[in-house]
């Protein structure tokens, strides 16, 4: 593991979905362990659930606020922003909110995938080293359904798969960022989403006879909170957790493709290029004599040979070795915002 363990003992943490069946027993771990302050943002208060925290919570650190994650960025931005004038700041965001109704297309895009997108940004935007920030962990709840996606819900795997892949790419941005990201994979859990699940493509179907009849068990949410909380304390930056019957393993995902700075890091490349963007060193390399020595600008006929024998030399290395020629990708990269900032 690259990453130092991280200790939860003082930190703020903000659980978006802390009332769900997952939520209520990671909240209460997370008193346990000491945290300063627990923000559960809900769409809905939950007395029982709140209760549970209550009773393990013996120093009144959990508070909640009413927040529906389909309500729009502008309307997320207006929450945090409340929250970080109340905490100072905020240590670790955990993404838990998610539906297993099908049915409704808009609304599982919106509640799983924008939902998640939107608070991650603008926690993003707290967070940031380079904005001010303190840094941070921005934890998300995804699914084994982004693993392997599950045939009778087309849409929630789509959806699981989303928060994955975009987990993946901003936790490229860490060493400007500051900030750690990563995605917990739970298996099938006995919770109340279950009783609510539908499938786009199946009229009737028993979900819970389709898990134990490929023997996924359902584990229970004590048992996958234990080891959402060992992941979210092993803090380790792009990782991927699988959550399965009381396991928790890290999963390898591989690239397929190879970008033009050839680390999938271009940013991060970028920045240890003392800022230039990864595409233009590339041009620049191409425009140095041997001696490193800076020659005069080709005219365009000459620029044009030089681009179509780049793109021959290019052609002809393996896949892993090739350099693309790809001028504006890393500028785009190193300007790139979240529409917050617009
Ligand atoms: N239970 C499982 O088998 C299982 C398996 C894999 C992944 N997951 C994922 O784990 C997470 C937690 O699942 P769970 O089983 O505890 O679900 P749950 O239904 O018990 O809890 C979800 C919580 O989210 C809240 N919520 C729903 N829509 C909301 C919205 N629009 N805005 C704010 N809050 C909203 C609900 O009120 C509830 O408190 C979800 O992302 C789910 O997809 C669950």
């Amino acid at each position: 593991m690259e990453e130092l363990q991280m200790e939860l003992t003082g930190k703020n943490i903000v659980y978006i979905g802390g009332f769900g069946g997952i939520g209520v027993e990671t909240s209460k771990l997370l008193v346990k362990n000491g945290v300063a302050n627990l923000m559960i943002l809900n769409k809905t208060w939950n007395e029982s659930a709140y209760n549970e925290i209550y009773l393990v919570d013996t120093n009144s650190v959990c508070q909640f606020m009413a927040f529906d994650v389909t309500a729009g960025l502008a309307e997320t931005r207006s929450i945090f922003a409340k929250i970080v004038e109340k905490l100072g700041h905020i240590d670790v965001l955990i993404n838990g909110v998610g539906i297993c109704e099908e049915r409704d297309f808009d609304l599982i895009i919106s509640t799983n995938l924008m939902g998640t997108i939107n608070t991650t940004l603008v926690a993003y935007d707290h967070m940031d080293k380079s904005k001010g920030g303190r840094g941070g962990v921005i934890v998300s709840i995804a699914s084994v359904a982004a693993l392997t996606p599950f045939v009778i819900l087309p849409i929630y795997s789509a959806t699981k798969g989303g928060i994955l892949t975009f987990t993946r790419a901003l936790a490229a941005l860490k060493p400007k960022t500051g900030i750690t990201l990563s995605t917990i994979c739970p298996g099938p859990t006995e919770t109340s989403q279950w009783t609510r699940m539908n499938s786009s493509i199946c009229k009737e179907i028993d979900f819970k006879g389709y898990a134990r009849g490929r023997k996924h068990t359902l584990q229970s949410p004590a048992e996958c909170a234990i080891n959402i909380v060992k992941a979210i304390k092993t803090n380790e930056n792009g990782a991927t957790w699988m959550c399965d019957l009381g396991q928790l393993k890290l999963v390898e995902i591989k690239n397929f493709w190879t970008p033009p700075c050839g680390k999938g890091q271009c940013c991060e490349t970028a920045e240890q290029r003392n800022n230039t963007p990864c595409g233009s060193v590339e041009r620049q390399e191409t425009k140095q004599n041997q001696d490193g020595k800076q020659r005069d600008k080709p005219n365009q006929d000459q620029e044009e040979g030089l681009q179509n024998k780049t793109t021959e030399k290019v052609a002809a290395l393996p896949p892993r070795k090739r350099k693309y020629e790809v001028s504006d990708l890393g500028r785009d990269m190193q300007n790139m915002k979240t529409s917050l900032n617009s």
